[in-house]
């Protein structure tokens, strides 16, 4: 048979989303249902109240996808899941859905890693992307600087020693009173801030190395509010947000062209939701452009947690000869 049909299924946070991939790169259906109104009034996840609408969504999800594709459940060829990382109870209802599917179509199963699903959006943007490349992974819970080598091959540079990009995103949007999730938000406010304004640290920590850090950013902004107010200055939420932005863009794009150099490759990729930042976009495109790299950013849909990118994982697992069964179970912290 040559066209292998791919159905993805993640579920690892506050989405639930299904997608149908014809040969891995060409998405047939991605189907997104995002639980962020349901979570909004907490100001942010929680996890009983994501493990139970995934449970009342997926299969609608499922049935949706295969309608927009076109096609039934007999034409699935595998079926991919993220088993991790993520909280377990959400990530245990796409997983249990995917080995009843699995089990009642007697098709494999195949277990996909979140951190490389973000990874793979690329290659279904960039249909002639192929390794090696570094890629800069930057999400809520994760801020990852890898050197992809080959397909399934990875070496992790660097991460962060604490706060994911996107957790200080949202951190500092709630301290300014703005809504979750905050990223999107500090991004519009950025637009209009003035990124000079207040000067905010930057955090390198020991030469040479690609960890990352921004607790210290975030307190120091928090600092900041806090003397603001003591002292009854006014503060400006637009430059706040705008000089937070601008710390967290010098030290990604620092990083990542260091480590870009550093491995000799000719192109950067970045991924996850805080790659969807217009400020950090840019950065990258401006830098990439003086440095000669090639630079791939997948589009904003891609960028956020969506299945379609899991499912472009889960068809080169397969093909290179990688399947679970039904013992796969959830990693709450699988590492990459
Ligand atoms: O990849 P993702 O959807 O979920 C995880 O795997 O964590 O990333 C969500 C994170 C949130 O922290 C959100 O605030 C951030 O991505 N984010 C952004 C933007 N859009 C989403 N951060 C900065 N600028 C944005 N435009
Ligand atoms: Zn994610």
């Amino acid at each position: 048979k040559k066209t292998l049909i791919t159905l993805a299924l993640e579920s690892s946070c506050d989405e639930t989303s299904v997608a149908v991939l014809k040969n891995g790169r060409e998405v047939l259906s991605n189907i997104v249902s995002s639980q962020i109104d349901l979570h909004k009034r907490f100001g942010g996840v929680v996890p009983e109240v994501a493990s139970r609408k995934h449970v009342e969504n997926i299969s609608y999800v499922i049935d949706e996808a295969l309608e927009k594709a076109n096609l039934n459940f007999e034409d699935i060829d595998i079926i991919g899941v993220t088993y991790g990382p993520g909280l377990v109870g959400a990530l245990l209802v796409g997983l249990s859905t995917a080995k009843a599917l699995a089990y009642s179509l007697k098709k494999p199963i195949i277990g996909v890693n979140h951190i490389e699903g973000h990874i793979y959006a690329n290659f279904i943007e960039y249909k002639d992307l192929e390794p090696p490349f570094i890629c800069l992974i930057v999400s809520g819970g994760h801020t990852h600087l890898v050197y992809m080598k080959d397909y399934g091959i990875y070496e992790v540079l660097g991460k962060t020693r604490d706060d994911a990009a996107g957790e200080a995103f949202d951190k500092v949007a709630r301290a300014i009173g703005m809504g979750y999730p905050g990223g999107p938000l500090i991004d519009e406010l950025s637009k209009i801030g003035d990124k000079e304004a207040i000067d905010f640290p930057r955090t390198y920590l020991e030469n040479g190395s690609l960890d990352f850090s921004f607790s210290g950013l975030k307190s120091s902004v928090l600092n900041y509010l806090n003397n603001s107010k003591m002292k009854g200055i006014p503060i400006s939420k637009e430059d706040v947000a705008a000089s937070f932005q601008q710390a967290v863009i010098d030290v990604l794009v620092d990083k990542t062209m260091t480590a870009a150099q550093k491995y000799e490759v000719d192109t950067i990729v970045i991924a996850g939701g805080v790659a969807a930042n217009s400020g950090l976009r840019e950065e990258f495109r401006r830098r990439a452009n003086k440095n000669q790299f090639k630079l791939m950013v997948p589009p904003l849909s891609l960028c956020t947690d969506n299945a379609a990118m899991i499912g472009c994982a889960a068809y080169y697992d397969y093909i290179n000869g990688y399947t679970a069964d039904m013992y796969l179970n959830a990693i709450p912290n699988l590492k990459l």
